[in-house]
């Protein structure tokens, strides 16, 4: 459906050579660049694909931002996953609509925000952070970029001291040593649930897979990565990227088995 832009809702502005700028539009706002301004009120009734002349006469594209532009644009203190690891996640952790998901380690809630939307309406995602600071802020976030959610719940609290809740489908957990975490989301997931492990390093993969083997309950444990590498396109000059991140982190995962 085509949907006027209104005021306070978040928009990208792109420039000639591709950058990137995420303004909220304001009534009587202005966005500055060093190819002059751009006043909100002319793009305040406008449709996403239009575009922005700014003062000096330079062109911008106007859209509304996908979720991977407000990861990336979006202001946070804490290491997020990136983009490129929530899509592959999403899929490896088949993560589906009406799903019931835990996620522990919310940090500013990036991932968070792609799981809200991936269980949908009728799902559920609580989430589980020990971090005030890191609560509120993940709390901020979600209502800022995607407004009320009612299929979320945060809990402030440390998820070692266990999960409240039973039968649940999938556990997605990004905190330093998710191997602690088995014996609290054995009796969490269900027969057949999948568990889901960032981690940013080799051994920290090492001890999660001793952990599943010593822990007997969960099975199949498999560990990918996932390299994003981008094309550059321009005329004749067609190759990669003279860029790429290289590492990111591991994305590991397992079935809860059915006891017995
Ligand atoms: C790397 S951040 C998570 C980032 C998040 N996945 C994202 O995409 O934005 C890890 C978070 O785990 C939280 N954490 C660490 N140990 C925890 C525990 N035992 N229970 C709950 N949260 C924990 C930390 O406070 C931190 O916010």
């Amino acid at each position: 459906m085509t949907k006027q832009l209104e005021a306070n809702e978040f928009v990208v502005l792109t420039d000639s050579k591709g950058r990137e700028f995420m303004v909220r539009l304001q009534p009587g706002g202005r966005f500055h660049t060093h190819h002059g301004y751009v006043d909100h009120d002319a793009l305040i009734g406008t449709y996403e694909g239009s575009t922005a002349r700014s003062s000096r006469g330079h062109t911008l594209l106007v859209f509304r931002p996908t979720l991977s532009q407000i990861i990336m644009n979006m202001p946070r203190r804490a290491q997020v996953i990136y983009p490129k690891d929530i899509g592959t996640i999403l899929v490896w952790a088949d993560v589906f609509a009406g799903a019931t998901v835990v996620e522990i380690g919310t940090g500013y809630g990036a991932l968070a925000m792609a799981l809200i939307r991936a269980v949908g309406e009728n799902g559920r995602l609580i989430s589980y952070e020990v971090r005030e600071d890191f609560f509120q802020a993940a709390q901020e976030t979600v209502k800022r970029y995607l407004g009320p959610c009612p299929q979320w719940t945060i809990r402030l609290q440390d998820a070692l001291d266990g999960i409240h809740e039973q039968g649940v489908d999938r556990v997605l957990i990004d905190v330093p040593e998710p191997w602690q975490f088995l014996t609290v989301i054995q009796e969490a997931l269900r027969p057949g649930g999948i568990v889901l492990c960032f981690t940013a390093n080799a051994l920290q993969v090492k001890s999660l897979h001793d952990g599943f083997e010593s822990n007997g309950r969960f099975v199949l444990p498999q560990t990918i990565e996932t390299l994003l590498r981008p094309w550059h396109v321009k005329g004749l000059s067609v190759r990669p990227a003279h860029r790429m991140t290289a590492h990111t982190g591991f994305i590991t995962t397992a079935r809860r088995a059915f006891d017995g």
